[in-house]
Formats: C-alpha cells, structure tokens, sequence
C-alpha cells in the first residue's frame, strides 16, 4: 500500500488573510464547507488574531459557527495571545496554533513582539489550550529567509523549535514565509531541527513566490517529512511578510504527491471546485 503524506488545508486562513476586499462570511463558510468533503483531516479556518492588524479574519468565531462540522474533521484556529484563545475556545476551534518565528524583524512586525517575549506569550496560551484539552500546533515563520533580516541560521530554527516543543505543541510547521527558500537550504534547515525534532512531528509550511515549493516538499519528504500545509488555488501571503505570494496550491501539491507514489486520501474533483472557489472570491 502507498503511504500516507497528509496536506493540512490552510487556505480559508492563510490564503484569505491577505485579500483586501473584505470576503462576506457566507463566502468563507462555503469554502470551509466545500474543503471538509474533500478529505481533509484538518483545516484551518479563522485567526483570533487583532482585527486591526488583519481585518480579514475579524469574523473567525462567525466562520466556525457556520460551518457544517465534518466527522473526524479538526478545524484549527491561530492564536496569538490569551484574548485570542479564549476566543478560540469560545468558538469551538477543535486545535489552535501559536504562531512565532526565527527572525526578530519578522517577529516584531508580525506580533509586535521580539522572539523572547514571544515564546514568553505563548506559554500560558499552551499550557491553557492543554489544560481545556485543545491540542497546539506550533509555527515557526521565516525558517530560511526574513524579508526584514535576510538569512536565518537554521541554528536559530532548532532553537525555536525545541521552546515550542517543551510548550507541548503537538506538531512544529515550519514556514518558509516568504517563499524564497532553495532546497539545500530547505535541506540544512531541516538537517538542524530534525537534531531536536523527529520527522513525524513536523510539517513544512512553503509560500511558492520562488516557484520551488514542490522542490522544496520534495526536499522535505527525503528528511522523512509527512505533513506538508497547502492552500487550495495557491491563495495567500502574509500582510507583514511583504512580497509573499501565495502558499503551495493544495491541489499542484496532492498531484505532485500522487505522482510520487503517495497517497493523500484528497478527491481531486472536489479539490478542483474548492480552488475555483478560492480563486474566484480573489477575483482572479
Ligand atoms: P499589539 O498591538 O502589540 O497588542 O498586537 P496589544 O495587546 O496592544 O493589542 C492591540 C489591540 O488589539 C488592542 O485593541 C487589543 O485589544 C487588540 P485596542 O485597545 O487598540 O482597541 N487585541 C486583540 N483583538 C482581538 N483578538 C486578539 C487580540 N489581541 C489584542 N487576540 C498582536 C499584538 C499579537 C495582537 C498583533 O500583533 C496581532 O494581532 N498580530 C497578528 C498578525 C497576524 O495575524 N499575522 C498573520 C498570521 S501569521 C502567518 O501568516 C505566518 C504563517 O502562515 C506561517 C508562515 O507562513 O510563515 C502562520
Ligand atoms: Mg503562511
């Protein structure tokens, strides 16, 4: 039997925080609606995150009241702070994530906050999602490339990943934000991390504004990486991430994956209208 790689859905949150028309929310839940028959295990949907800092995502507690929950299905929630959490809770969010980075300029400009003081935030939110029986998943920005700071030392990223894990985050996704990573430096990033991380703990986070993504899952699946995070229509960026073009499309990473040998358990007919809807509510 082929194995298994799965693809965690964030296209509703990181392929939408992005967008400058405000998207109606009816248009989101049926996008949420339309990915949960496509077999997905989990999808990202709503980010409790300042409505001044990303106005796109003000309305996550009504997207995740909306949606038709699927069985077996973990709708995930970013959480940058304790009010964010409560929020999340609040809404029934089944996990939600913390979210920091390996770079102090991306740091401060995403969270307002240097990596220090970060981590010191996102403690008592772990150690709260736990307590309330919420698994974390923990995300490190900029694992290769800052667009504030340049290089990131994979050092660095070992360093981030090993605070976030003693915080009890199930998983570590890491993101090569501004989609500018190349596969050896994929490679050595990963070499470092997987000294404090296993395989079967981490996901890759890849934007595709340099086109490599699929080389860099590629990359990613050699160093025994299973969980790769995609966005269907390749939707997204960063608002503090100037630059980022979208994530790897969902649907051009479960093809790469099935040309592989791979199994993802994805319908692809219904991740071809999921994309049609994700690029249509761009406008694209
Ligand atoms: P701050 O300004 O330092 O914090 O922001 P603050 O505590 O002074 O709060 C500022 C205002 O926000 C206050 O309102 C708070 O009440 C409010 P005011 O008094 O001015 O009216 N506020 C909140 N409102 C709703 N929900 C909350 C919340 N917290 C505070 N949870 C903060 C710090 C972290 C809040 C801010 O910087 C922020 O919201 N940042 C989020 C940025 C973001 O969402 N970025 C995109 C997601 S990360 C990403 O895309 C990368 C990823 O995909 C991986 C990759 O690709 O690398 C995950
Ligand atoms: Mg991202």
């Amino acid at each position: 039997m082929a194995e298994r790689v799965e693809i965690f859905e964030v296209g509703p949150r990181d392929g939408l925080q992005n967008e400058t028309r405000m998207i109606p929310v009816e248009e989101k839940i049926a996008l949420v609606d339309c990915l949960s028959g496509a077999g997905f295990r989990r999808i990202e949907v709503a980010s409790f995150v300042s409505p001044k800092w990303v106005p796109q995502m003000a309305d996550g507690a009504q997207v995740l009241a909306g949606i038709t929950r699927a069985p077996g299905v973990s709708y995930a929630a970013l959480t940058p702070n304790m009010r964010g959490l409560e929020a999340a809770l609040a809404a029934k969010a089944d996990e939600v994530a913390i979210f920091g980075a390996a770079s102090e300029g991306f740091s401060k400009a995403n969270i307002n906050a240097t990596i220090a003081e970060s981590l010191e935030r996102f403690r008592p939110v772990a150690a709260a999602a736990r307590a309330a029986g919420v698994r974390v998943r923990g995300y490190i920005s900029c694992v290769v490339e800052c667009p504030y700071d340049g290089a990131v030392a994979p050092g660095k990223v070992a360093e981030v990943a090993a605070e976030l894990d003693a915080m009890g985050c199930y998983e570590i996704s890491l993101g090569d934000t501004i989609g500018r990573g190349r596969p050896e430096a994929i490679g050595a990033m990963l070499e470092a991390v997987l000294g404090v991380i296993p395989a079967a703990r981490l996901a890759g986070h890849y934007h595709d504004t340099g086109g490599r993504a699929l080389e860099n899952i590629e990359v990613s699946l050699e160093k025994g990486l299973r969980v790769f995070d995609g966005a269907v229509g390749g939707l997204g960026g960063c608002p503090y991430a100037p630059g980022a073009a979208g994530n790897v499309a969902t649907e051009a990473v479960n093809a790469r994956l099935l040309a592989l040998g791979y199994e993802t358990g994805l319908d692809p007919e219904v991740l071809e209208r999921a994309a049609a809807m994700a690029r249509a509510m761009r406008g694209a």
